[in-house]
C-alpha cells in the first residue's frame, strides 16, 4: 500500500483526535464564558430549574421546536429519522472499537438495527438536502456550509453502503488496525488486506469528524447552553430584574 493508505491509516486519525477533541473544547469554552446576566426563558417559558432541564431533554430527544409554531411535520420526521439512524449507525461500529476478542453482547444485539439504520438514513438525508435546493424560502437562507455538510454525511454513508455491499473489506484487519491506532502502535499495511473503498470511507470519515466543531453540526452542544431554553422564570424576582435592566 502506497504513502496515502499510510498517511490514512497512521498519521491523519490522530490529527483527527487533536482537532475534534481541541475543537469541541474550545467551543464549550466559547459559549461557557459568554454572559448571560438576564434570564430570558420564551414565552409561556419554565418556571423552575426542573421544568428547563425537561425543556431542553424534549428538545434533544423530540425535536419538540421543530413542531411548534407553525412546525413542519415531514421536517420533524425527516429530522429525527436521520438523528436516530446517525446514532444507531455509529452504535453498530463499535463492533470495531470494543472487546479484544469477541464484541460485547449489546454491541452485537444492535448490529441489525444498525444496518437497517444504515439503509434507512439516505431518505432523509436527500430530503434535508432537496428542501434547500427545491423551497425558495429556504434556498434564500442556505450557505455553502449547510450543503457542505450534508453532503460529507452523505459521502460517508454511500461509501460505508458501498463497503459494506460491494467491497467488503476485510472487517477483521479493519478492527484490527482500529484497536492498534488505540493502542497508540502504528499498524505494518503489508500485513493487513484493507481495500481502496475502506479507504475512502476512514478518510470521509475523519474529514467529517474534523469538520464538526466548526460547523453547525455543534448544535449538538450548543443546545445545552441556549439561554431561551436554560434559563427559566423567577416569578417577581425575575421581572424586577427585567424592569432594572
Ligand atoms: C472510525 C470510524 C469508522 C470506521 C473504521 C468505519 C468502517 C466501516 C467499515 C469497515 C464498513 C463496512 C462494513 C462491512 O463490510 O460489513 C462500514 C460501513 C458503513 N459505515 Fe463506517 N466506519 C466508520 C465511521 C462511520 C461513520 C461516522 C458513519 C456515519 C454515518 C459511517 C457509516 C457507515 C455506513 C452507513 C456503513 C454501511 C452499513 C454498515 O456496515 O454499517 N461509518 N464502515
Amino acid at each position: 500500500m502506497g504513502v496515502m493508505a499510510n498517511f490514512v491509516v497512521n498519521v491523519l486519525p490522530y490529527i483527527t483526535f487533536i482537532v475534534f477533541v481541541v475543537g469541541v473544547i474550545y467551543r464549550i469554552a466559547v459559549w461557557w464564558s459568554r454572559p448571560s446576566p438576564i434570564p430570558i426563558p420564551v414565552f409561556p417559558g419554565q418556571r423552575t430549574v426542573g421544568s428547563a432541564i425537561v425543556r431542553v431533554l424534549s428538545d434533544v430527544i423530540f425535536f419538540r421546536s421543530l413542531l411548534q409554531f407553525r412546525g413542519n411535520r415531514i421536517l420533524w420526521l425527516g429530522a429525527w429519522v436521520f438523528h436516530i439512524s446517525f446514532g444507531l449507525i455509529l452504535l453498530r461500529h463499535l463492533r470495531y472499537f470494543l472487546g479484544a476478542e469477541a464484541v460485547p453482547g449489546w454491541v452485537a444485539a444492535v448490529q441489525g438495527i444498525g444496518i437497517a439504520a444504515a439503509l434507512v438514513i439516505s431518505i432523509p438525508l436527500l430530503y434535508l438536502l432537496l428542501r434547500r435546493i427545491v423551497h425558495a424560502d429556504i434556498k434564500w437562507i442556505s450557505t455553502p456550509a449547510d450543503y457542505f455538510v450534508l453532503l460529507l454525511i452523505l459521502s460517508v454513508v454511500l461509501s460505508g453502503l458501498y463497503a459494506k455491499y460491494v467491497a467488503r473489506p476485510f472487517v477483521v484487519d479493519v478492527k484490527y488496525v482500529i484497536r492498534s491506532l488505540m493502542a497508540l502502535k502504528p499498524v505494518d499495511l503489508s500485513t493487513v488486506t484493507l481495500n481502496t473503498a475502506f479507504l475512502v470511507h476512514f478518510f470521509l470519515v475523519q474529514v467529517l469528524a474534523m469538520y464538526i466543531p466548526f460547523s453547525k453540526v455543534m448544535h449538538l452542544g450548543g443546545i445545552f447552553f441556549s439561554p431561551t431554553r436554560t434559563h427559566h422564570f423567577g416569578g417577581e424576582a425575575h421581572t424586577k430584574q427585567l424592569e432594572e435592566a
